[in-house]
């Protein structure tokens, strides 16, 4: 399959950072080099170190449910050591094999037991179950002992979100109870004082058909915000104020530009960085790739948050640095070079877009013969992220529907537009971007790092590479050079 022999490609062509930065949507590598692999991941704080730990569903290739989930840790959230898996599928258990689902874990310390708590959706294949797992350890990094598989008082479960108040300490689940046509709600919850079971509804978001719930809590506002069930799509993700989390909650507003959905990304989990100069909000989601899931990317995005209009919105940089001491959030320069002033060879063409970069966008790479170049760049000789403003048009078509809509091969949605990346004409060194679909007239970026020559001579050269159908780039509006990290 074309799709396979792309996956391998791309391994052989990654290269290897651990970076200060936080740059969304980019192949992010542990402290080992190896891919960060804590899908649909949260972030616990330890309190005596301050110390960040990330947990998430551990996902290889060619592997369907149940890796496990892993843990890093990080003193400024942009460079992971990995420890190993914190719980560990067990062959034959009842809700922790290979074969079951451990989606979305979440870990919270309990001062009542002195030990760690895991929680996460625990379910089988076929998601029949609809429990949360429960898992408890001496130490963050685990090894995480199974305690127990339950139906929160009873109902289902599925996507599951937990949130600590920082005023009182308390604990809350979040979770959506399912598909059923007597679910599609989404449950806020307390836990009892020790986080070992749940203790009563403290809302209940009643029939917006919600999942991925998180909530974020300023010194005035609590924001609940999750996205809509469109598999492993995105969408645009909403947000629900409240006073107080047993509500009255607002109408669900959307919360970053519309029909970006949230930057091609799904919600999960939100952390809070109570920094020296200001408190910081970030947002935590995925960018799935549905049918590679072990590729799929992070977007993180700092939340900036309007009290006086009661609102927040998710902010897109390409690149920036967040100073988890004060809090600060630095968007990194670049310099942007326009597809009006490209060369277009082949196929490829530019064409009026009143949505683009100075009206213009370059079209019909399709074929690796057809080629948009980017001449005259500045480059620094030293590694520099590198941002491609493309937009997708295969847009909107749901995998799991009959049919033929434009994005899907076979009747099956996959990532359709793939460009190759030649920089001065070094073939041996192409670099694969992925392009995923966006609505028409759309416009977002996706990174590579580049090594570009000292000086103002560099070439950067997109082409279309085969998707496993037919050889397709997307259009591309602008590239965006990056300074370098040091
Ligand atoms: C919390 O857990 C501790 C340790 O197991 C136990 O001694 C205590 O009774 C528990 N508290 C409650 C309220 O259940
Ligand atoms: C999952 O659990 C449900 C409910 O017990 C059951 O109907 C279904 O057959 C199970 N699926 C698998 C793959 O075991
Ligand atoms: C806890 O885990 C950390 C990181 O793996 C390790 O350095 C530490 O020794 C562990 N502590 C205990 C008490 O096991
Ligand atoms: C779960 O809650 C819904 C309402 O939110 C209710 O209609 C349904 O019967 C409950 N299911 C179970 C198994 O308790
Ligand atoms: C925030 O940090 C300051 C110290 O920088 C501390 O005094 C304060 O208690 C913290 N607030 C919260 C809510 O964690
Ligand atoms: C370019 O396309 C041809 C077929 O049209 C293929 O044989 C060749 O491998 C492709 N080159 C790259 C770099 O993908
Ligand atoms: C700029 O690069 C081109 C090849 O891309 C080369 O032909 C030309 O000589 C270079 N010019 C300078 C001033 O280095
Ligand atoms: C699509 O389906 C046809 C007919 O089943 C098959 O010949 C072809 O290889 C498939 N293409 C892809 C990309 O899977």
């Amino acid at each position: 399959m074309g799709f396979l022999t792309l996956s391998s490609q791309l391994l052989l062509a990654a290269t290897s950072v651990s970076a200060k930065w936080i740059i969304p949507g980019a192949r992010w590598r542990d402290t080992a080099g190896n891919l960060v692999n804590a899908h649909a991941g949260s972030v616990t704080v330890d309190q005596g170190t301050g110390k960040f730990f990330l947990f998430g569903e551990y996902k290889v290739e060619g592997q369907v449910e149940g890796g496990g989930v892993s843990v890093y840790s990080s003193d400024d959230l942009a460079t992971w050591e990995h420890h190993g898996q914190a719980l560990e599928p067990i062959e034959g258990h009842p809700y922790i094999s290979k074969e079951d689902i451990i989606q979305r874990p979440k870990v919270v310390y309990s001062k009542g037991t002195g030990k760690y708590h895991m929680w996460w959706h625990a379910d089988n294949s076929t998601y029949g179950e609809l429990l949360q797992g429960f898992a408890q350890a001496d130490n963050i990094t685990g090894p995480y002992s199974f305690v127990d598989a339950t139906a929160p008082l009873g109902n289902w479960s599925q996507d599951f979100g937990l949130f600590v108040d920082y005023k009182d300490g308390r604990a809350y689940a979040l979770y959506s109870n399912g598909d059923r046509k007597e679910g599609r709600d989404v449950y806020l919850t307390s836990y009892n004082e020790n986080i070992t079971a749940l203790d009563k509804v403290v809302h209940r978001f009643d029939k917006y058909d919600l999942e991925a719930p998180t909530i974020v809590q300023t010194d005035k506002s609590y924001f609940a915000l999750m996205s809509h069930k469109t598999g492993y799509r995105p969408n645009n993700v909403v947000a629900f104020r409240a006073d107080s989390l047993s509500g009255p909650w607002s109408q669900p507003f959307i919360v970053a530009p519309l029909n970006t959905r949230t930057f091609n990304s799904q919600s999960g989990f939100t952390l809070r960085i109570n920094g020296s100069a200001k408190t910081t909000y970030l947002y935590l989601g995925d960018q799935w790739d549905s049918i590679s899931l072990w590729e799929s990317r992070y977007i993180w995005l700092p939340i900036s948050i309007d009290e006086s209009r009661k609102s927040l919105e998710v902010q897109w940089h390409d690149v920036y640095d967040l100073d988890v001491k004060t809090g600060v959030v630095t968007p990194i320069k670049g310099k942007s070079y326009y597809a009006k002033d490209a060369t277009v060879s082949g196929d490829a063409f530019l064409q009026e877009a009143s949505f683009a970069s100075h009206g213009v966008i370059a079209t019909g790479i399709y074929g690796n013969d057809s080629k948009v170049t980017f001449s005259g760049i500045q480059g620094s000789g030293k590694p520099q992220w590198v941002s491609f403003y493309y937009q997708n048009t295969d847009d909107m078509g749901f995998g799991d529907q009959p049919g033929g809509t434009p994005d899907r091969i076979n009747g099956t949605w996959q990532l359709r537009r793939i460009s190759s990346v030649v920089v001065n004409g070094k073939v041996e060194e192409m670099e694969t971007l992925y392009q995923r679909d966006t609505h028409k007239g759309i416009v977002l970026s996706t990174p590579l790092l580049l090594r570009l020559e000292k000086g103002g001579n560099n070439t950067v050269e997109i082409g279309g590479l085969y998707n496993g159908q037919d050889f397709k780039g997307a259009d591309v509006d602008r590239i965006v050079v990056y300074e370098p990290e040091e």
